[in-house]
């Protein structure tokens, strides 16, 4: 597996360096210009823990969750500070862990970003479905939230099962969802799970649009070396059958695809925390991407609190890239969209793509992966598909291993992937 990703990225970086992460890390973040720059707070408690999952999140306890928003909004004030203005940012991400369970802070956090940046794309929550209630829904409003993820994972209760979550009550979720109005109402679905069939996956697609969702997040499930999970993965053919029969379905219906995994019924609704040229992350485990560098914060709910009370930065890794390593950042995560803009490129990095990457765009356009259309390649099902199974390797090369250090030590010193 280490091998595709180590080819690949020699090849695309030209060069035999790999991602070096030391723990070494700037105290003031180089963000004033950047443009296109998103916002991500992690709120890292749960109510309970579900094993198949890989994020950092510990059990919730109203006494560490109260200390560490008081940290967390030491640290937007901290990196919000290093602006002389304020700075203009698209959107605003609460991810987790579930952030609902500080609900009655959200408000706080968002008043001290905005001391410091003018959010013009909205605000997103990630919830579980207990969290889906009119009153959390209306504190949520309140505070300035325009778009919430339900993680739903599953309608059915035998692949609730397999993933020890609840059933979810969709009468009473419909019924809060009516008590207010979002922008975006997404459901996030995890598939591929054991004996799942397309008819399975397309009632759930069809409960979550009947249900109050204007957009689906569909995630293939990935068995991480260092959660206890005991789901199995599904065969690389059946998974691919599977995703084809769903993309065919959603287009089928006049869903928009948003991103690799996401669907849209409507042209408004978005939720992606992920299609970015450039953000900062705030919280344990939050990333943060700028045009020289990729820093991580540590992991460790304790040692975040304790860097933030010594008035420093909780980077646990700092990535300082090279010019093709950034162009291929920037290209992963622009494909995760489905489309490249040859534009957007050139504004970035002032080069032409194609000088840089001509001759791979000729070969994807051969293999059929991707099309082109005044200066914009997007991706063909079979291209989302291969997409798909390179981020597989990916994510269990790199995302698998440096997490599983991550969640073993505060601030590891040194990775290299
Ligand atoms: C932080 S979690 C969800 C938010 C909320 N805490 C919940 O559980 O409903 C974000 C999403 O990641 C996806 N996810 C978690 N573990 C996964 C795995 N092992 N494979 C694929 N997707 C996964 C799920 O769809 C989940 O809703
Ligand atoms: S899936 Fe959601 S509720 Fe379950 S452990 Fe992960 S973040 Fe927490």
């Amino acid at each position: 597996m280490g091998i595709i990703t180590n080819l690949t990225r020699m090849w695309l970086t030209r060069s035999a360096r790999r991602f070096v992460f030391t723990g070494e890390y700037d105290q003031k973040l180089p963000f004033g210009g950047c443009r296109n720059l998103g916002l991500y707070i992690h709120i890292p408690f749960c109510a309970s823990i579900c094993n198949f999952c890989p994020y950092c999140k510990v059990p919730y306890s109203e006494q560490l969750c109260s200390r560490y928003i008081d940290a967390l909004i030491r640290e937007i004030h901290m990196v919000g500070r290093q602006t002389a203005e304020k700075k203009v940012v698209t959107s605003l991400y609460f991810g987790g862990g579930s952030p609902a369970l500080a609900a009655g802070r959200i408000r706080e956090i968002i008043c001290a970003v905005s001391e410091h940046f003018i959010i013009t794309e909205g605000i997103g929550v990630e919830l579980h479905p207990d969290n889906v209630t009119p009153a959390i829904l209306r504190v949520l409003k309140d505070a300035g939230v325009t778009k919430i993820s339900i993680g739903i994972q599953s309608f059915q209760k035998k692949y609730q099962k397999e993933l020890g979550r609840a059933a979810v009550d969709v009468s009473a979720m419909a019924s809060a969802l009516h008590t207010a109005a979002f922008e975006t109402v997404s459901m996030d679905f995890i598939f591929a799970l054991p004996g799942q069939t397309f008819d399975d996956l397309r009632a759930d697609i069809a409960l979550a649009f009947e249900n109050g969702a204007n957009h689906i997040a569909v995630y293939p499930f990935i068995d991480f070396a260092f959660t206890s999970s005991a789901v199995r993965t599904m065969p690389a053919k059946e998974k691919r059958q599977l995703l084809d029969a769903l993309t065919a379905y959603c287009e089928a219906k006049g869903y928009t695809r948003t991103s690799i995994w996401t669907f849209s019924k409507g042209q408004n609704a978005r939720y992606s925390s992920m299609t970015r040229d450039n953000f900062l992350g705030f919280g344990c485990s939050a990333t943060t991407l700028l045009r020289g560098q990729f820093k991580i914060n540590t992991f460790s709910v304790e040692e975040y609190c304790r860097r933030i009370d010594a008035m420093q930065l909780p980077t646990s890794l700092t990535l300082r890239f090279t010019r093709r390593q950034r162009m291929v950042y920037y290209l992963f995560w622009t494909a995760y969209s489905t489309k490249v803009a040859t534009a957007d490129f050139e504004a970035f990095f002032h080069v032409p793509l194609k000088k840089m990457y001509g001759m791979e765009l000729r070969f994807a356009k051969w293999l059929g992966f991707v099309t082109e259309h005044d200066g914009v390649y997007c991706m063909t099902p079979k291209g989302a598909f291969y997409y798909h199974y390179y981020e597989n390797f990916y994510t269990l090369s790199y995302i698998d291993k440096m997490w599983g250090i991550m969640r073993a030590e505060a601030f590891p010193g040194r990775i290299e992937l």
